[in-house]
């Protein structure tokens, strides 16, 4: 595996590859690599001639008082399980190499954002945008593979490429989870002991919810209000959000049919932890 941290060596490197006729697949990551990105480079592995693998933690996506600084950051390791998964070439870009000056031409996600983390994170979503944007013009990749742990992200890079004709296939890739259910996360080691025993209400409230739907239930209140309880019993974590909406337009519903997601956001001492269910009724 050939780690490369100019943008132009990676463009060159990558075109070079294109023009000999081989397929790309690209995992973009923020590092502080686990099974759910180690799942979405496998997958790419095996659909691909060429991975390629990101890592840059991208400040435009985090918010004045997030945890940009403290991100958890380890590149050895994060390196060698890139490899081991199957990355040909790992993009290791500086910030200043990615952005030498700040942007002067902005990207703004004006629809699927003024819910869930969009409302809780003004802004994140456009820097989400503005960095997929380079990174898609940087890797050219055939397939770009997501993980629907961040199903909001999916729905705004949906629009991102469809919007500006960018020549890639979005892949999704289901939530990886411990096996006591919580989603895996970068954030996860973050938790206190108590918190990381009372995270796993996240995913099973989910689950309960999930079982009423298909058991009859068609109100989105009554799930909601469910839930909240069950989280608010159960852990120490303060409910950021907890919400139900048509996926993946992510509009309100009255009644629920056809595809919705219920998400949520519970902030802990030091992480906040997301997670979600798809429903299809
Ligand atoms: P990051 O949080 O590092 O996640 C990188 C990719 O891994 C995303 O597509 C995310 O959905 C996926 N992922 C994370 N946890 C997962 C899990 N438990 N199961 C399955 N997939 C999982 O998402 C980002 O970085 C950034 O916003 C990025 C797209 C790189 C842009 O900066």
């Amino acid at each position: 595996m050939k780690v490369i941290r100019s943008v132009k060596e990676m463009q060159n490197t990558m075109l070079e590859q294109k023009r000999s006729g081989k397929s790309i697949g690209f995992v973009p990551t923020m590092g502080y690599l686990h099974d759910g990105h180690l799942t979405l480079i496998k997958q790419a592995r095996r659909e691909n001639d060429i991975v390629a693998v990101s890592i840059f933690v991208n400040p435009l996506q985090f918010g004045a008082n997030e945890d940009l600084s403290t991100y958890p950051r380890d590149f050895e390791r994060d390196s060698q399980l890139a490899e081991e998964s199957g990355a040909d070439y790992l993009f290791y870009p500086d910030a200043s190499e990615m952005y030498p000056r700040p942007l002067a031409v902005k990207v703004t996600v004006g629809d699927r954002t003024d819910v869930l983390c969009g409302r809780s994170r003004p802004g994140h979503f456009d820097g989400v945008a503005a960095v997929l944007l380079k990174l898609f013009n940087i890797v050219i990749p055939d397939f770009a593979y997501f993980g629907m742990k961040d199903a909001q992200q999916v729905a705004v890079i949906d629009m991102l490429i469809t919007d500006y004709n960018i020549p890639v296939t979005l892949k999704t890739v289901e939530t990886v989870r411990e096996t006591d259910g919580l989603a895996k996360s970068s954030r996860n080691v973050y938790l206190q002991p108590n918190e990381r025993e009372e995270a796993v209400i996240l995913n099973k409230s989910l689950n309960e919810a999930r079982e009423g739907i298909i058991n009859g239930e068609r109100d989105p209140e009554k799930v909601l209000s469910f839930m909240k309880e069950r989280i608010e019993q159960n852990s120490s974590g303060t409910i950021d959000y907890i919400e139900l909406y048509s996926y993946p337009e992510l509009k309100p519903v009255k009644e629920i049919k056809g595809t919705i997601i219920i998400a949520l956001a519970v902030k802990f001492t030091k992480a906040r932890l997301i997670d979600n269910t798809i429903i299809s009724i």
